[in-house]
């Protein structure tokens, strides 16, 4: 598993210079990722790929619920959590947040699946989210 995260990055390494997005992909310039929690935590690379910042995200910022299809979806302080349960990271193809979620009007619980990389950004080593919020509330700390 981590070596299948590393060799990503390490990929990656020479496209960091022209990459101008700012959300997205972060799985591609950060190593070490793992669900705590409702956080994701990783170490980045700056956007020199000299330094790495350990790094953890809360989700609930960015993540919540689809009401009607009981999908994860980006929504800004969506506070996935109160709706999910048994959630982790799978890793085929893409940091995949799985968890098992029921949404407000009761139901069945629905597995739902949402692709990190389609939202989580690495901006200069700090995770961010494409809602624009998330940004750690400590500042990530540096990593040799
Ligand atoms: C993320 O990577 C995929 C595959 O390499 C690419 O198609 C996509 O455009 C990238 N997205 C961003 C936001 O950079
Ligand atoms: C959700 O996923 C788990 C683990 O893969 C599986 O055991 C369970 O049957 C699934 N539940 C539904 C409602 O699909
Ligand atoms: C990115 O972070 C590095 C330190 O890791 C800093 O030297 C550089 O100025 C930062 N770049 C921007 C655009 O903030």
């Amino acid at each position: 598993m981590q070596l299948l995260t590393i060799s990503r990055w390490v990929a990656a390494v020479p496209a960091l210079a022209t990459a101008v997005t700012a959300y997205g992909n972060f799985s591609h310039t950060c190593q070490d990722i793992e669900l705590v929690k409702t956080d994701v935590r990783a170490t980045c690379l700056d956007e020199t790929a000299a330094i790495l910042y350990t790094n953890e995200l809360d989700l609930n910022l960015c993540v919540g619920l689809d009401q009607t299809t009981a999908q994860l979806k980006w929504e800004l302080l969506g506070k996935f959590s109160l709706y999910c349960v048994n959630c982790a990271l799978a890793w085929i193809p893409a940091p995949l947040l799985t968890c098992s979620c029921a949404p407000l009007a009761g139901g069945n619980a629905n597995n739902a699946t949402l692709n990190l990389d389609d939202g989580v950004g690495n901006s200069n080593g700090t995770l961010t989210c494409r809602t624009g919020q998330g940004f750690p509330v400590s500042k990530p700390k540096r990593s040799t």
